[in-house]
């Protein structure tokens, strides 16, 4: 029988309105332990141990709340109403024209400016048999951040015996609105500020990908990955390619792109991602039921500010973001994220620790 999971709860922080923020620290029937505030839904901390034994945090973060607050690279927070960029900060949704925020040149990043990331969830710890599980629960007003619908969020994170971390979104809305969640926690298997990751080896479980263009906005395609570094159905080290002069990796600085996951978007997580630093053993597998994974290497961290691991700069960690194609409103023909009333959205993504 596995040991059963735990909850502590510790002041992390408080908002300018004087609320507390407690960092909750979920502990598997194992060795997984993970951090999470109700600020943005943030994973503060993941600590996993390598192959002899030693705990290490994987992801990058900040000790103090006011660095979330004040200038965060989306680092491990829950990231919404819609993931991912939005072209021309606006959509159309049954013949009606929403206008968006633009917060990342003309276009909309991440739900805008003030979206999920921002926010102070409700938090309520829960009980599973084999671990620990806290669900976090926003309403969105109809209107926020330019997009249609009261929408109502539950994201539940459990960790389990296995060393696993499992995000499970649900949303609901009153009108027909459009929804892409997915958590933006950036992954350094090292150890949070032990170098870069050009040295991890990545498998992407994925034949295409959606090539974008300068302001890394689809362009509408679906591209095959096969004779172009954007390949990664072996298992190869991230360094390798990435300064080809491929085109499409100076549109995104980059990796900075969404892949197709082979399989996804039905109703069971798939294998979306293999993740391993050779010099740890530590390893991360990424399943998920979403349609897409971003793959982002952290082009555009620049030093500032210093984090709980010291210092991040260029590819200090990466993101593995589970998601619908990016600019999916305004391309009928990716897979749909219109939600409308009665119908539920519903994702779930899965990460698995180990070490060899
Ligand atoms: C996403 C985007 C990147 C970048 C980061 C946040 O992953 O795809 O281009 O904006 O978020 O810095």
């Amino acid at each position: 029988m596995p040991d059963a999971g735990s909850i502590e709860k510790k002041p992390f922080g408080t908002m300018p309105n004087g609320m507390p923020i407690d960092e909750y620290l979920l502990s598997s029937g194992d060795t997984l332990r993970l951090g999470v505030i109700a600020y943005g839904g943030i994973v503060t901390r993941i600590e996993v141990p390598d192959r002899t034994g030693k705990m290490g945090n994987v992801t990058l973060g900040f000790d103090r709340l006011e660095d979330y607050r004040a200038r965060s690279p989306y680092f491990g927070c829950i990231t919404g109403r819609y993931a991912n960029r939005i072209g021309g900060a606006h959509f159309t949704l049954d013949g009606i024209q929403y206008r968006l925020p633009a917060n990342n040149g003309a276009n909309t990043l991440h739900g805008g400016p003030y979206a999920l990331d921002k926010q102070v969830w409700r938090a309520r710890e829960i009980e599973i048999a084999d671990g620990a599980g806290l669900e976090l629960t926003h309403r969105s007003p109809d209107g926020a951040e330019g997009f249609p619908g009261n929408l109502t969020v539950t994201v539940v994170y459990t960790v389990r015996f296995g060393n696993e971390w499992r995000i499970d979104y649900r949303a609901t809305t009153d009108k027909p609105t459009v929804v892409n969640l997915t958590n933006h926690a950036y992954f350094n298997l090292a150890g949070n500020g032990a170098g870069n990751i050009l040295d991890h080896r990545l498998m992407l479980n994925a034949d295409q990908f959606t090539p974008v263009d300068a302001a890394s906005i689809p362009r509408g395609d679906i591209a095959g990955v096969g004779g172009t570094p954007f390949d990664f159905r072996t298992a190869t080290r991230i360094g390798d390619r990435i300064g080809e002069p491929h085109p499409q990796l100076l549109n995104g600085k980059g990796y900075d792109h969404n892949w197709v996951v082979r399989g996804g978007g039905g109703k069971m997580p798939v294998p979306a991602a293999r993740l391993e630093d050779p010099a740890s053993g530590r390893i991360m597998e990424v399943q998920t039921n979403q349609p897409g994974i971003q793959f982002y290497a952290g082009n555009f961290l620049d030093g500032t500010p210093p984090g709980s691991g010291g210092t991040y700069r260029k590819h200090s960690g990466l993101c593995l973001e589970t998601q619908h194609f990016p600019d999916s409103p305004n391309k009928p023909h990716f897979p749909s994220t219109v939600l409308r009333p009665r119908e539920t959205f519903d994702s779930t993504t899965i990460h698995r620790f180990s070490a060899a």
